[in-house]
């Protein structure tokens, strides 16, 4: 490609007094003039935050992108993002996810820049990278920072979803305040995210399926060297990237989409896939629907045996030979013709992987479950879907099931009753939680797992059903129906359920029933008042008028499509 052609000569390749400012202070940094001659300038999309500690290693590995950008002989300028841990951020990480995209968005086309790198990890920062970049398309490849080492404690293996399994064994007094302390420590022992297939690892494997990274992006922990290896090869290909003129919708086309639907679908990925994928999509101007991930996860099997669907630890995953394995396995099935960052087919990347360990990463003949990966499940409860992953369940035979409905209205109400011993429940109800959807809590929070009452804990119960229209942490487990849309706050049948209702789950037919009559349906919706979301003023409020329902992708409505790269007016 001539240079004339990069977008970066549109500010250090001008004469005058344009020149003069776009270079003039740039050079305050100690670049000589020959850095500035017309060669890739490439952005590093940096999520480094103290407070988000999933990322907290991207400093150092914003400098190993950069030693392959220089190689290549590309000019490399890191920027920082706005970060978004999943662990302190109230109420809710998801509820920033778009505000995030801006600004990555914006980042890239207001500056000079030709490709991208994106340094994405902890949960969100994810997919409000790519939206962002997606919304701008130049040349973009993503790089992972990788999941935490396995945590060690009282003798095993831990990580994320042993949480929830604490918090039980507390509430039930088999586990002191103490041990919980020392358990803390002993789970984050080492940089990374989250180092199971919860939504981080989720989002990373995301990435590679997609084609956005280069192969065995998702795998490779945080604290292993090839981690870094993996980013300095990234920042050589960027540069020959934005040379090929190879964007991001040459690679995240339609066949893209579904690839990633598949793995995920095979690894026992994060409910969260649906929501983050469905949004990316909508910047692209892909056709996704929600029913697309039902219909092309139906026929994959679980393969990877990872918590919290099945036992191993993201470290096992990357021994065993991680994503390219499963990618080999399911090749028949994928569009292996599709085009990936490093200019390769899905096909060429994986042709020579080799799995090392049959426990960790099964086969389509001898598969970890069979359960599928995710379902979405119609009926007068969800008139625009709702979402369950069968494989995370513990009690498989509730897939068919028929209860009587215990209700929450909002989280303080379950927070308010749940432990309460005159709670009318047992482990055949279904607990029903409303107000949690992306406008009623607002942002959609991961509260969906909620946690089983207390008096059926007691009996040794594990698992019951749990309807809502909020999310799930891809760590979580357990019956749940998530993402129902129309959600309570925007008026949906949700909102209508009252306490003693039947309902009925029927995950093979696909179908979630509340038997309630449509006569009396209409009585209580005439009774119905929407409610005051109490945000009058600020980013909240922009987020509660525009946001779209989970079906859709829980965008904002005025982002979906992009603006592309070309910005036409100066700066002074
Ligand atoms: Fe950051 Fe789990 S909290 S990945
Ligand atoms: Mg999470």
């Amino acid at each position: 490609m001539s240079e004339k052609k990069l977008r970066s000569r549109g500010w250090f390749g001008k004469e005058g007094k344009d020149g003069f400012i776009y270079r003039s202070w740039m050079k305050n940094q100690g670049y000589p003039a020959d850095e500035f001659d017309g060669r890739p300038v490439i952005g590093i999309c940096n999520t480094y935050s103290g407070f988000t500690p999933c990322n907290g290693h991207f400093r150092e590995l914003a400098e190993v992108v950069k030693r392959g950008v220089w190689e290549a002989g590309g000019f490399p300028l890191d920027f920082p993002v706005m970060s978004l841990g999943e662990t302190l951020i109230k109420p809710t990480a998801m509820l920033y996810r778009n505000l995030a995209s801006m600004d990555v968005e914006e980042s890239i086309r207001a500056n000079p820049m030709d490709g991208v790198v994106l340094l994405c990890g902890c949960d969100k920062t994810t997919p409000s990278l790519v939206m962002g970049a997606a919304s701008v398309n130049i040349p973009t490849i993503a790089v992972s920072g990788g999941p935490m080492l396995t945590g060690r404690f009282q003798g095993r293996s831990i990580a994320t979803s042993d949480i929830w399994r604490f918090s039980e064994a507390f509430r039930k007094g088999e586990m002191t305040q103490a041990e919980l302390t020392e358990a803390e420590a002993c789970m984050s022992r080492s940089n990374g995210h989250c180092a199971v297939m919860g939504t981080a690892s989720t989002m990373a494997t995301m990435v590679e399926s997609l084609g956005l990274t280069l192969p065995e992006n998702a795998a490779i922990p945080a604290a292993d060297s090839r981690r870094k290896v993996l980013a300095h090869l990234s920042g050589r290909r960027i540069v020959e990237m934005v040379k090929e003129d190879l964007r991001m919708s040459k690679v995240l086309v339609r066949e893209a989409f579904e690839n990633a639907i598949k793995v995920n679908a095979a690894i026992g990925g994060s409910t969260n896939l649906v929501i983050h994928l469905l949004a990316i999509a909508g910047r692209m101007g892909v056709k996704l629907d929600i029913e697309d991930f039902d219909r092309l996860s139906a026929d994959i099997p679980l393969l990877a045996n990872l918590q919290p669907s099945g036992k191993y630890f993201m470290e096992d995953f990357f021994y065993a030979g991680g994503v390219p394995v499963i990618q080999k396995e399911l090749i028949g099935k994928l569009n292996s013709e599709a085009i990936t960052v490093n200019g390769k087919t899905v096909g060429e990347n994986c042709k020579n992987a080799v799995c090392y360990d049959a426990d960790v990463i099964g086969t389509l003949e001898k598969p970890v479950k069979n359960l599928t990966g995710l379902a979405v499940l119609k009926g007068n409860l969800c008139q625009n879907g709702a979402v369950i992953k069968p494989s995370a369940s513990l009690k498989p035979e509730l897939m068919k099931h028929r209860g009587r409905a215990v209700v929450f209205e909002d989280i303080d109400h379950y927070k308010k009753k749940i432990e309460d011993p005159d709670l009318e429940v047992d482990e055949n109800s279904i607990l029903v939680l409303k107000m949690v959807g992306p406008k009623g809590y607002p942002g959609m929070p991961e509260v969906g797992n909620m946690g089983l009452p207390k008096k059926v804990l007691d009996k040794g119960i594990n698992d019951m059903i749990r309807i809502s229209d909020g999310r799930m942490s891809g760590t979580g487990f357990g019956t749940v129906v998530l993402h129902v849309s129309p959600e309570a706050a925007e008026g949906g049948v949700l909102a209508l359920v009252k306490d003693g209702d039947y309902i009925e789950l029927d995950v093979a037919a696909r179908r979630l029933h509340l038997e309630v009559s449509d006569e009396e349906l209409a009585a209580r919706r005439a009774e119905w008042k929407a409610p005051d979301l109490g945000y009058d003023r600020g980013y909240v409020n922009l987020y509660i008028k525009e946001v779209n329902q989970a079906h859709l992708g829980a965008d904002l409505n005025f982002l979906r499509g992009g603006s592309g790269d070309v910005v036409t007016r100066d700066s002074h």
